[in-house]
């Protein structure tokens, strides 16, 4: 377990797109941490890192699951690091539309490119709700991210990032990362990387 420490939206999407070089398909990661605590913000992050638009990145969303392409043409390798901070507004519109049930077979990127899929679990009353999405088919080609993932505990994979956010002044947010089964063995290496910015 590790803390950090972010002290302002900016700093939240950069630590996205660091999160997200040390990622591989299959990896799951989940977002607790309560209301407008910076979630969405960080997942903005996160598909920078992966070279998908972050505006694609909805909040507040009323859809549970959002899938999302990366760029055309790319091979969205995790360790080339673009900085989209300057590219996202606190506004940014939402272009995802519902979630129809699969990225068209696509979540494996066609083009070499890894898929993030978005889990808002806000709206789900339970773990069973979460199983019927139909999550778990694209699992391991995609990288999946589940925000309020307390709600649905029962169903979340064992191996798996949890990061709690928290609020600790008014663009203070504190971060404690968690690595459960083989993610215990990644999170040194995550830190490392973490603590250079
Ligand atoms: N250090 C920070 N990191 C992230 N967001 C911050 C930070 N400081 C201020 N903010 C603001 O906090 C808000 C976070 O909103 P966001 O939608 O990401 O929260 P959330 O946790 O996903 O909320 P919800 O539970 O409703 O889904 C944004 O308006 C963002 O600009
Ligand atoms: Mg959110």
């Amino acid at each position: 377990m590790f803390e950090l420490t972010s002290t302002s939206p900016e700093q939240t999407l950069l630590l996205g797109e660091a999160i997200a070089s040390q990622l591989q398909r299959g990896d799951c990661l989940t977002l607790d941490g309560e209301l407008g605590v910076g979630k969405t913000q960080l997942v903005r992050g996160l598909a920078g890192g992966l070279n998908i638009d972050p505006h694609q990145v909805a909040s507040p969303t009323f859809v549970v699951m959002h899938e999302y392409e990366p760029r055309e043409g790319s091979c969205n390798n995790p360790n080339s690091q673009e900085k989209i901070s300057d590219e996202v507004s606190k506004d940014s519109t939402p272009t995802q539309g519902p979630a129809s049930g699969g990225a068209s077979g696509g979540a494996s990127g066609g083009g070499g490119g890894i898929w993030l899929i978005h889990i808002d679990a806000y709206r789900l009353n339970d773990s069973a709700e979460l199983d019927q999405l139909g999550w778990k088919d694209e699992q391991d080609q995609t990288i999946m991210v589940i925000e309020w993932a307390d709600r649905v505990a029962e169903a979340l994979p064992a191996d798996r990032l949890a990061i709690f956010i928290s609020h600790a002044g008014l663009e203070q947010r504190d971060s404690i990362f968690t690595g459960h089964g083989r993610w215990a063995d990644r999170l040194e290496t995550l830190e490392k990387r973490l603590r250079t910015l």
